[in-house]
């Protein structure tokens, strides 16, 4: 097998190129933000507070109620809460800002924890997160932590969001952006954090193409596909 980490925060461009690098070397991409996005909508429609006071329901909620599927559909990866697909639903800005709060809950990382495991088990993967370096995948073959200036992932996220119809304000992104930083970095379970053996990379003046090129090299000079 062959597992691939990639880590950074909001906006570094990680998700786009560990997309495309799986894409063209036809193995599969796992986005673990997916994942914690889809409990954070889960407890918005159940009504739950995400607290750290509500732990213990949402725990009780996510374990007893929500059954949470990731299928590869025409090379993309999907996610399902209860059989409904939510992968749209789950990109909205609100739901990020939810998944940050949400993603800090000890019980709800576990949660998450086996499914992770599992697909990097069986399967050639390229996984994206905040912790795949550091504690899911602590011995990947190659570990990334990538990150950009935090203006140039505000902008990146703005312009995702318009393009999706969001009514945001650069200004209110940037803000969120640093609000998400300082929540995944400053959590105490699992934080955002480069692995020491992890190689970092600035996409802040780096042409998507080239990054990408750049990580597939890396990918085929271990000699394993
Ligand atoms: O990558 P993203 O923006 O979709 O992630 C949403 C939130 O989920 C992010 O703010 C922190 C959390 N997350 C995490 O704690 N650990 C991961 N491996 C992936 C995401």
């Amino acid at each position: 097998m062959i597992n691939i980490a990639i880590d950074g925060p909001v906006g570094s461009g990680k998700s786009s190129v560990a997309r495309e690098c799986a894409k063209r070397l036809g193995i599969m991409y796992v986005d673990t933000g997916a994942m914690y996005r889809a409990c954070a909508l889960f407890c918005i429609r159940s009504g739950i507070e995400i607290s750290p006071e509500n732990e213990a329901q949402i725990a009780e909620l996510l374990t007893g109620k929500l059954t949470l599927d990731i299928r590869i559909v025409d090379d993309v990866q999907h996610v399902y809460i209860n059989g409904e697909d939510v992968s749209a639903d789950i990109r909205t800005h609100g739901v990020g800002m939810a998944a940050s709060m949400v993603s800090a809950l000890p019980s709800v990382r576990k949660f998450l924890l086996d499914k992770q495991l599992d697909l990097a088990a069986h399967n050639n993967v390229i996984m994206d997160g905040r912790d795949i370096g550091t504690v899911i995948l602590p011995n990947a073959d190659i570990k990334i932590f990538m990150s950009a200036r935090p203006e140039v992932r505000a902008k990146r996220r703005y312009d995702e969001l318009i393009a999706k119809g969001e009514k945001v304000t650069l200004s209110q992104v940037l803000i969120d952006v640093n609000k998400r930083d300082f929540q995944d970095t400053h959590r105490e379970t699992a934080p955002l954090v480069q692995a020491p053996d992890a190689m970092f990379l600035d996409t802040s003046e780096l042409d998507f193409e080239q990054t990408v090129e750049g990580v597939i090299e890396l990918i085929r000079s271990l000699d394993k596909l």
